[in-house]
């Protein structure tokens, strides 16, 4: 039987991360040399569809050259604006109404999201209001979306993190400093905890094992006992202490951020052991620079992948990275298991057999 799929669409949602362009282009090859579909771009995600006319363009494998593979962001731009559902629009219907008539004004037979688990869930709630055909893609350098080793972009934030701390290393060791390597992560420690792990940090803070001061004062005067006269502590942007207690700013939309917690513990382990401090706030460098092969290849997997989704209409799925193979599962699914770092997982269990401070 003649698929009845002609034309897809394709879209990249929320914060962008390494990989996300080799991600488009395995989906362009699949769906056209694999099922002769056209492939549509869709600009800015979802904001793209609430444009009129919808700004969408077809696209062929002139536009998807291997050189994609080293550039990171994503050739369509994104959006990380929040639920449309929210929006309301003059004529008192939403932002998301206007977005799931883009869809159907461009035809789209189905429609492959690129995004994390906020972006999915919104994606998922449009495609039921709205009777679209969707299949997600996992991306975020935080890694927290559930039931999937890998999420594209993670694997290059960690590169890049733990480059910094190699880099930091030598400074550190040289002036006889605490040096502080604040890293993203959202509401999850992967990266601090991977990076650190990789790049020998002597203190990992992460938001899943809450911190106290004292703990990492004794863990560098128990150095200096040592005779070693520098630290390195990476910090994972959104941790808490015992009381719960995390640092946040404003930014100049009003809304709360996470940021600022290496110059807060700068100055209490200054104060508590009268060591030098530094701070480096890595912030966006960890979403650019030349995607690492590892995410090369798990993006150009799962935009295959998504693409034999569709092609056997299993939709409302998103594709996992399970024991080196793709596993599709429920959208739903991965968004209900949020996965944040396990306290007592390997990679916990392997920086306390390193000696390292976990802040507990
Ligand atoms: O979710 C990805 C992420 O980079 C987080 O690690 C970070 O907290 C946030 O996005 C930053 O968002 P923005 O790009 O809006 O500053």
């Amino acid at each position: 039987m003649a698929s009845p799929i002609k034309r897809i669409g394709i879209l990249t949602s929320g914060g962008d991360c390494a990989g996300l362009n080799a991600v488009i282009r395995a989906v362009v090859h699949r769906a056209i040399r694999g099922y002769g579909w056209e492939v549509y771009g869709i600009r800015r995600g979802t904001d793209g569809l609430a444009e009129r006319p919808v700004d969408a363009v077809e696209l062929s494998f002139k536009d998807v050259p291997g050189y994609l593979m080293l550039m990171s962001g994503t050739i369509l731009g994104t959006t990380s604006r929040g639920d449309p559902f929210e929006v309301k629009m003059p004529d008192g219907s939403t932002l998301a109404d206007k977005i799931i008539e883009g869809y159907h004004m461009l035809g789209l037979d189905a429609l492959i999201g690129i995004g994390g688990d906020g972006s999915m869930a919104i994606l998922q709630k449009l495609a039921d209001r709205g009777g679209w055909q969707i299949v997600g893609i996992p991306k975020t350098i935080d890694n927290d979306v559930g039931l999937t080793e890998n999420a594209v972009g993670f694997n290059t934030a960690v590169e890049v993190a733990t480059e910094a701390l190699d880099r930091l290393h030598f400074t550190a060791a040289s002036h006889s400093r605490v040096m502080i390597l604040e890293v993203m992560g959202r509401d999850a420690g992967h990266i601090a905890l991977t990076a650190g792990i990789a790049g020998a940090a002597d203190v990992i803070l992460i938001p899943e094992i809450p911190y106290s001061l004292e703990s990492i004062r004794n863990k560098i005067e128990s150095r200096r006992r040592l005779g070693k006269n520098y630290s390195q502590i990476i910090v994972s942007e959104s941790v808490r202490n015992a009381q719960g207690d995390s640092v946040t700013q404003i930014d100049p939309t009003g809304r709360t951020r996470y940021g600022g917690i290496g110059h807060y513990l700068a100055g209490r382990i200054g104060e508590m052991t009268g060591a030098e401090t530094r701070v480096t706030v890595l912030g966006h460098v960890q979403r650019g620079g030349t995607p690492s092969p590892l995410d090369r290849v798990i993006a150009s997997a799962f935009g295959v992948n998504a693409v034999d989704l569709i092609a056997k209409e299993r939709f409302n799925r998103i594709v996992t990275w399970q024991r080196r193979a793709v596993v599709d599962i429920r959208i739903a699914d991965a968004i209900a298991s949020y996965a944040s770092v396990d306290p007592n997982g390997a990679l916990v269990a392997t920086a306390r057999g390193l000696g390292v401070c976990l802040g507990d």
